[in-house]
């Protein structure tokens, strides 16, 4: 059968430019061999159906927003875990969908707060429209999030949601405001990680197997693998920033340093370098934006973005680790191959 259309390449326009954007073969791979691209397609036709509405703008900015794609990996981690247990699709399609919803209403937020003018390779939402339509987009996408899960019976899920969105927007705030010393830095920034991203792939697999059935030492054991996987899945997230194709990514490249965003790659450039420019930035943290291409070769130059990868490889050996306690399956190998992917990833 077709895959959906997220796993196929797309055309992006961009001024008189047409440019053919390929999306990850692995994931793709990795999803076929693992039998589930016809539940994913599924949960895609949901969710295009969830977010018609009553008022034409938000039917509008939902459905643009939504047929943009998106990975649809938290999503996948809802279906997998579930499928550690005893699977069934329709009582799984809800977090499913839910954990999307809460995704893409944070991912609307989220640009406006980043001044982002580009995601899932078209115009943000609140440059598209204006910035009230994305504040109650977003509203509207956490609102169907908390009614598709209305009539889950078992209540630890909407705890495993609610407790997440609460930290998520807390992660958002939570500033990292120095590039120095060292600890200091990475204390302030795996607390905003871990609150901003890994909560949310740790709902993801909590709720997953807990549907169907999970123990709560499962539940706890895959909760602590999705939250690896989400610290290491930002870190990638903000190497890319550095070194990754603003087409391939679908989203602005260098916008972290334009927005004085400090992430690792930055905090390890500092910690490994005397570079002055590096320096001078642990000062002033937004840099002049005609300074960033010099900022970024400094940071790869000082193997910022090699430091941070060793990071996320070891948190993806840890994710890994605590799925030992299931016993071998072809499931248990996707996961695993899920973590490759995160490390391996373009977009
Ligand atoms: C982007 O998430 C936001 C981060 C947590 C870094 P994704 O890269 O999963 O976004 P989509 O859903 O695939 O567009
Ligand atoms: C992740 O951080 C945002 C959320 C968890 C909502 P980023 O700001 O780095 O995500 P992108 O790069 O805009 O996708
Ligand atoms: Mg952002
Ligand atoms: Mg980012």
């Amino acid at each position: 059968m077709a895959l959906p259309s997220m796993y196929t390449e797309t055309t992006v326009q961009r001024k008189n430019e047409t440019t053919v954007r390929m999306h990850p073969m692995s994931l793709n791979e990795i999803l076929q061999r693992a039998d589930i691209v016809d539940d994913l397609t599924s949960i895609e036709r949901l969710l295009l159906e969830r977010t018609r509405s009553t008022s034409a703008l938000l039917s509008a900015s939902g459905s643009y927003t939504i047929a943009a794609g998106g990975k649809r990996l938290r999503a996948t981690l809802v279906l997998l875990s579930a499928r550690l247990g005893e699977y069934d699709f329709d009582r799984a399609s809800h977090p499913a969908i839910a954990v999307e919803l809460l995704h893409t209403a944070s991912l609307i937020h989220d640009d406006l707060v980043d001044n982002a003018g580009q995601r899932r390779g078209r115009t943000t939402v609140h440059s598209r429209w204006d910035k009230d339509v994305a504040l109650m987009l977003g509203d509207y996408l956490f609102a169907l999030a908390a009614n598709e899960l209305a009539d889950e019976p078992d209540p630890r899920i909407i705890r495993f949601y609610v407790s997440a969105a609460q930290t998520m927007v807390e992660g958002e705030l939570s500033p990292v405001t120095q590039l120095e010393p060292l600890d200091i830095a990475l204390g302030q920034y795996f607390r905003k990680i871990g609150a901003k991203t890994a909560v949310l792939f740790e709902a993801a697999c909590k709720s997953g197997i807990a549907v169907t059935g999970g123990t709560p030492e499962q539940v706890e054991a895959l909760g602590r693998f999705g939250h690896d996987l989400g610290l290491a899945f930002q870190i990638i997230d903000d190497v890319l920033d550095f070194v990754g194709d603003e087409i391939v990514l679908g989203k602005p490249a260098g916008n972290d340093l334009r927005e004085g965003t400090l992430t690792l790659p930055l905090i390890y450039a500092v910690s490994n370098s005397t570079t002055p420019i590096l320096h001078e930035l642990a000062r002033t943290a937004r840099p002049d934006p005609v300074r960033v291409p010099q900022i970024i070769a400094a940071v790869r130059a000082a193997g910022g973005d090699a430091s941070a990868m060793r990071e996320a490889r070891n948190l993806i050996e840890r994710a890994k680790s605590h799925l030992s306690i299931f016993p071998p399956s072809a499931t248990r190998r996707t996961l695993s191959e899920l973590g490759e992917f995160v490390l391996n990833r373009q977009q």
